[in-house]
Protein backbone atom coordinates (compact mmCIF):
# COMPACT_ATOMS: atom_id res chain seq x y z
CA UNK A 1 0.00 0.00 0.00
CA UNK A 2 1.12 3.38 -0.77
CA UNK A 3 1.48 5.71 2.24
CA UNK A 4 1.04 8.84 0.44
CA UNK A 5 -1.88 8.03 -0.83
CA UNK A 6 -3.62 6.63 2.25
CA UNK A 7 -4.89 8.74 5.34
CA UNK A 8 -2.74 8.41 8.78
CA UNK A 9 -5.29 9.41 11.03
CA UNK A 10 -7.35 6.94 12.80
CA UNK A 11 -10.64 8.19 15.11
CA UNK A 12 -13.06 6.12 17.15
CA UNK A 13 -15.77 7.57 19.66
CA UNK A 14 -15.36 6.08 22.85
CA UNK A 15 -18.48 5.75 25.33
CA UNK A 16 -17.12 5.12 28.14
CA UNK A 17 -19.62 2.82 30.77
CA UNK A 18 -20.71 4.41 33.99
CA UNK A 19 -18.52 4.26 36.76
CA UNK A 20 -15.65 2.77 34.64
CA UNK A 21 -14.33 6.70 33.95
CA UNK A 22 -11.32 6.52 36.35
CA UNK A 23 -10.02 2.97 34.35
CA UNK A 24 -10.44 4.30 31.39
CA UNK A 25 -7.93 7.51 31.91
CA UNK A 26 -5.47 5.05 33.53
CA UNK A 27 -5.90 2.82 30.18
CA UNK A 28 -5.61 5.72 28.05
CA UNK A 29 -2.84 6.99 29.62
CA UNK A 30 -0.87 3.52 29.15
CA UNK A 31 -1.91 3.41 26.05
CA UNK A 32 -1.07 6.19 24.57
CA UNK A 33 2.73 5.59 26.29
CA UNK A 34 2.25 1.94 24.32
CA UNK A 35 2.36 3.89 21.18
CA UNK A 36 5.08 6.02 21.27
CA UNK A 37 7.31 3.51 22.79
CA UNK A 38 7.06 0.95 20.16
CA UNK A 39 7.19 4.02 17.56
CA UNK A 40 4.30 3.34 15.72
CA UNK A 41 2.64 7.24 16.34
CA UNK A 42 0.58 8.64 18.94
CA UNK A 43 -2.78 8.56 20.52
CA UNK A 44 -4.83 11.37 22.34
CA UNK A 45 -8.37 11.09 23.81
CA UNK A 46 -10.41 14.04 23.79
CA UNK A 47 -13.64 14.75 25.64
CA UNK A 48 -16.91 15.45 24.58
CA UNK A 49 -17.70 18.43 27.03
CA UNK A 50 -21.80 17.95 25.84
CA UNK A 51 -21.64 14.11 27.11
CA UNK A 52 -19.08 13.96 29.73
CA UNK A 53 -18.68 9.98 29.36
CA UNK A 54 -17.51 10.23 25.40
CA UNK A 55 -14.05 10.63 24.25
CA UNK A 56 -12.92 10.68 20.70
CA UNK A 57 -9.64 8.52 20.65
CA UNK A 58 -7.67 10.07 17.54
CA UNK A 59 -4.36 7.93 16.96
CA UNK A 60 -2.17 9.40 14.36
CA UNK A 61 0.20 6.75 12.78
CA UNK A 62 3.74 7.26 11.57
CA UNK A 63 2.80 5.52 8.32
CA UNK A 64 0.40 3.37 7.37
CA UNK A 65 2.69 0.60 8.05
CA UNK A 66 3.24 1.42 11.35
CA UNK A 67 -1.02 1.79 11.67
CA UNK A 68 -0.87 -1.76 10.18
CA UNK A 69 1.91 -3.34 12.83
CA UNK A 70 0.22 -2.13 15.58
CA UNK A 71 -3.04 -3.78 14.76
CA UNK A 72 -1.11 -6.97 14.72
CA UNK A 73 0.89 -6.23 18.05
CA UNK A 74 -0.59 -8.71 20.80
CA UNK A 75 0.44 -6.37 23.34
CA UNK A 76 -2.42 -3.79 21.11
CA UNK A 77 -4.57 -6.54 20.97
CA UNK A 78 -4.71 -7.82 24.79
CA UNK A 79 -5.02 -3.67 25.17
CA UNK A 80 -8.28 -2.82 22.95
CA UNK A 81 -9.73 -6.11 24.69
CA UNK A 82 -9.70 -4.27 28.02
CA UNK A 83 -10.88 -1.06 26.54
CA UNK A 84 -13.86 -2.91 25.07
CA UNK A 85 -14.97 -4.16 28.55
CA UNK A 86 -15.10 -0.67 29.61
CA UNK A 87 -16.42 1.32 26.59
CA UNK A 88 -18.10 1.00 23.45
CA UNK A 89 -16.05 1.57 20.72
CA UNK A 90 -17.33 2.77 17.19
CA UNK A 91 -14.56 3.64 14.12
CA UNK A 92 -15.45 6.95 12.60
CA UNK A 93 -12.31 7.01 10.34
CA UNK A 94 -9.97 4.34 9.54
CA UNK A 95 -6.11 5.60 8.56
CA UNK A 96 -5.37 2.27 7.00
CA UNK A 97 -7.51 2.29 4.36
CA UNK A 98 -6.80 3.76 0.69
CA UNK A 99 -8.70 7.23 0.31
CA UNK A 100 -11.86 6.69 -1.49
CA UNK A 101 -11.91 9.09 -4.41
CA UNK A 102 -15.97 8.81 -4.95
CA UNK A 103 -16.35 9.66 -1.11
CA UNK A 104 -14.05 12.60 -1.56
CA UNK A 105 -15.83 13.60 -4.40
CA UNK A 106 -19.45 13.47 -2.08
CA UNK A 107 -17.59 15.50 0.90
CA UNK A 108 -16.68 18.28 -1.77
CA UNK A 109 -20.44 18.65 -2.92
CA UNK A 110 -21.50 19.00 0.82
CA UNK A 111 -22.63 22.60 0.88
CA UNK A 112 -21.75 24.85 3.37
CA UNK A 113 -22.72 25.59 6.25
CA UNK A 114 -25.03 28.84 6.51
CA UNK A 115 -23.97 31.22 9.38
CA UNK A 116 -27.66 31.61 11.66
CA UNK A 117 -28.79 35.56 10.46
CA UNK A 118 -29.17 36.16 13.97
CA UNK A 119 -25.58 34.78 14.99
CA UNK A 120 -23.28 36.87 16.41
CA UNK A 121 -21.51 36.96 13.64
CA UNK A 122 -24.25 39.64 12.21
CA UNK A 123 -22.81 41.84 14.27
CA UNK A 124 -19.97 42.80 12.95
CA UNK A 125 -21.56 43.63 9.56
CA UNK A 126 -23.02 46.91 9.03
CA UNK A 127 -26.80 47.07 8.21
CA UNK A 128 -27.87 43.49 9.36
CA UNK A 129 -30.19 43.02 12.40
CA UNK A 130 -31.48 45.73 14.76
CA UNK A 131 -29.06 47.95 16.80
CA UNK A 132 -31.05 48.00 20.01
CA UNK A 133 -30.38 44.34 19.86
CA UNK A 134 -31.44 41.05 18.69
CA UNK A 135 -33.95 39.34 20.03
CA UNK A 136 -33.18 35.73 21.16
CA UNK A 137 -34.76 34.73 24.03
CA UNK A 138 -36.33 31.74 24.77
CA UNK A 139 -33.27 30.20 23.21
CA UNK A 140 -34.56 27.44 21.33
CA UNK A 141 -37.38 29.37 19.02
CA UNK A 142 -33.92 30.42 17.59
CA UNK A 143 -33.07 27.50 14.84
CA UNK A 144 -36.73 25.97 14.85
CA UNK A 145 -36.04 22.24 15.97
CA UNK A 146 -32.74 21.88 18.07
CA UNK A 147 -31.05 19.69 17.14
CA UNK A 148 -30.24 17.19 20.43
CA UNK A 149 -27.13 15.45 20.20
CA UNK A 150 -27.36 11.97 20.45
CA UNK A 151 -29.62 11.95 23.46
CA UNK A 152 -32.04 14.59 24.65
CA UNK A 153 -30.12 15.29 28.03
CA UNK A 154 -29.21 18.53 29.11
CA UNK A 155 -25.62 19.56 28.79
CA UNK A 156 -23.31 20.21 32.01
CA UNK A 157 -21.67 23.69 30.82
CA UNK A 158 -20.99 24.63 34.12
CA UNK A 159 -19.52 21.27 35.04
CA UNK A 160 -17.46 21.82 31.88
CA UNK A 161 -16.55 25.14 33.10
CA UNK A 162 -15.42 23.40 36.05
CA UNK A 163 -13.28 21.18 33.89
CA UNK A 164 -11.75 23.95 31.90
CA UNK A 165 -10.63 25.79 35.18
CA UNK A 166 -8.24 23.46 35.91
CA UNK A 167 -6.27 24.09 32.85
CA UNK A 168 -5.84 27.34 33.84
CA UNK A 169 -2.47 29.52 33.67
CA UNK A 170 -2.57 31.43 36.57
CA UNK A 171 0.77 31.60 38.06
CA UNK A 172 0.52 35.57 38.58
CA UNK A 173 -2.84 36.35 40.22
CA UNK A 174 -3.72 32.72 41.37
CA UNK A 175 -7.42 33.06 40.66
CA UNK A 176 -8.34 30.58 37.99
CA UNK A 177 -11.30 30.99 35.49
CA UNK A 178 -13.24 28.45 33.35
CA UNK A 179 -15.81 29.29 30.56
CA UNK A 180 -17.77 26.77 28.45
CA UNK A 181 -19.34 28.27 25.63
CA UNK A 182 -22.29 26.13 23.82
CA UNK A 183 -22.73 26.80 20.03
CA UNK A 184 -26.19 26.30 18.73
CA UNK A 185 -25.30 22.54 17.58
CA UNK A 186 -24.80 21.72 20.89
CA UNK A 187 -21.08 21.51 20.52
CA UNK A 188 -19.44 23.15 24.04
CA UNK A 189 -16.14 24.58 23.47
CA UNK A 190 -14.02 25.61 26.65
CA UNK A 191 -11.62 28.27 27.87
CA UNK A 192 -9.60 29.05 30.95
CA UNK A 193 -7.60 32.02 31.98
CA UNK A 194 -3.91 31.99 30.25
CA UNK A 195 -1.90 34.74 32.43
CA UNK A 196 1.50 35.92 31.04
CA UNK A 197 4.53 37.68 32.87
CA UNK A 198 3.85 41.18 31.29
CA UNK A 199 0.90 40.85 33.10
CA UNK A 200 -1.26 43.18 29.95
CA UNK A 201 -1.37 40.04 27.91
CA UNK A 202 -2.93 38.35 30.05
CA UNK A 203 -6.51 36.31 28.14
CA UNK A 204 -9.51 35.90 30.34
CA UNK A 205 -11.32 32.06 29.77
CA UNK A 206 -14.41 33.39 28.14
CA UNK A 207 -11.92 35.00 25.68
CA UNK A 208 -10.02 31.76 25.09
CA UNK A 209 -13.09 30.13 24.70
CA UNK A 210 -14.41 32.33 22.24
CA UNK A 211 -11.41 32.84 20.03
CA UNK A 212 -11.13 29.05 19.98
CA UNK A 213 -14.68 28.62 18.81
CA UNK A 214 -14.51 31.73 16.49
CA UNK A 215 -11.22 30.06 14.70
CA UNK A 216 -12.91 26.60 14.67
CA UNK A 217 -15.72 27.98 12.20
CA UNK A 218 -18.24 28.01 15.07
CA UNK A 219 -20.72 31.55 14.34
CA UNK A 220 -23.59 31.00 16.22
CA UNK A 221 -23.80 30.64 20.59
CA UNK A 222 -26.37 30.06 22.81
CA UNK A 223 -24.81 29.85 26.31
CA UNK A 224 -21.52 30.32 28.22
CA UNK A 225 -20.93 28.78 31.94
CA UNK A 226 -18.15 31.04 33.67
CA UNK A 227 -16.48 29.30 37.17
CA UNK A 228 -14.16 30.37 39.78
CA UNK A 229 -13.42 29.32 43.13
CA UNK A 230 -15.35 32.43 44.96
CA UNK A 231 -18.11 32.64 46.82
CA UNK A 232 -19.18 35.18 45.14
CA UNK A 233 -19.56 35.03 41.45
CA UNK A 234 -17.14 35.70 38.87
CA UNK A 235 -18.69 37.84 35.70
CA UNK A 236 -17.29 38.79 32.89
CA UNK A 237 -14.94 41.66 32.46
CA UNK A 238 -16.04 44.37 30.53
CA UNK A 239 -13.33 43.55 27.57
CA UNK A 240 -14.85 39.68 27.45
CA UNK A 241 -18.22 41.01 27.53
CA UNK A 242 -17.67 43.45 24.44
CA UNK A 243 -16.03 39.84 22.48
CA UNK A 244 -18.81 37.68 23.57
CA UNK A 245 -21.25 40.14 22.35
CA UNK A 246 -19.68 40.68 18.83
CA UNK A 247 -19.19 36.84 18.53
CA UNK A 248 -22.04 35.70 20.68
CA UNK A 249 -24.95 38.21 20.81
CA UNK A 250 -27.65 38.11 23.62
CA UNK A 251 -25.81 35.01 25.58
CA UNK A 252 -27.22 32.95 28.28
CA UNK A 253 -24.39 33.83 31.00
CA UNK A 254 -24.24 30.78 34.15
CA UNK A 255 -22.32 32.01 36.65
CA UNK A 256 -20.98 29.44 39.23
CA UNK A 257 -18.00 28.32 41.44
CA UNK A 258 -16.95 24.91 42.23
CA UNK A 259 -19.93 23.61 44.67
CA UNK A 260 -22.73 25.60 43.32
CA UNK A 261 -24.65 27.37 40.14
CA UNK A 262 -24.76 31.05 41.12
CA UNK A 263 -27.36 33.05 38.86
CA UNK A 264 -28.04 33.12 34.85
CA UNK A 265 -28.42 37.00 33.35
CA UNK A 266 -28.88 37.82 29.65
CA UNK A 267 -25.95 39.23 28.08
CA UNK A 268 -27.78 41.91 27.05
CA UNK A 269 -27.92 43.33 30.82
CA UNK A 270 -24.62 42.88 31.20
CA UNK A 271 -23.86 45.61 28.38
CA UNK A 272 -26.75 47.58 28.05
CA UNK A 273 -26.28 49.97 25.24
CA UNK A 274 -23.56 48.64 23.62
CA UNK A 275 -21.43 49.13 20.66
CA UNK A 276 -21.03 47.07 17.78
CA UNK A 277 -20.09 47.12 14.05
CA UNK A 278 -23.41 48.06 13.17
CA UNK A 279 -22.46 51.71 14.38
CA UNK A 280 -19.38 52.26 12.06
N1 LIG B 1 -10.42 36.50 34.63
C1 LIG B 1 -11.08 35.69 33.77
O1 LIG B 1 -10.49 34.79 33.16
N2 LIG B 1 -12.42 35.87 33.58
C2 LIG B 1 -13.17 36.75 34.30
O2 LIG B 1 -14.37 36.81 34.10
C3 LIG B 1 -12.53 37.62 35.30
C4 LIG B 1 -11.05 37.58 35.34
C5 LIG B 1 -8.99 36.24 34.87
C6 LIG B 1 -8.03 37.22 34.29
C7 LIG B 1 -6.84 37.05 35.21
O3 LIG B 1 -6.06 35.97 34.74
C8 LIG B 1 -7.43 36.64 36.54
O4 LIG B 1 -8.74 36.22 36.26
C9 LIG B 1 -7.46 37.77 37.57
O5 LIG B 1 -8.02 38.90 37.02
Amino acid sequence: MDSSESRRLSVSLVDVAEGREKDFLAFSTHFQAVLIRKEYGRAEMIRDEALPLRYYAVRYWIDVASAERCHRDPEVQALTLQLYQMARVTHVVNGVRRNDPIRLLVDERRAPVEADRRAGFDRRVKDVGRPEGDRRAPRDRRIGPQRMRDHGGEIDLVGAARRARERADAAFSHFKVGAALETVDRTVITGCNIENATYGLTICAERVAMFKAVSEGYRAFTRIAIVADTELPTPPCGACRQILWEFGGNLEIMLGNLKEPKGTHHLKDLLPLPFDARLL
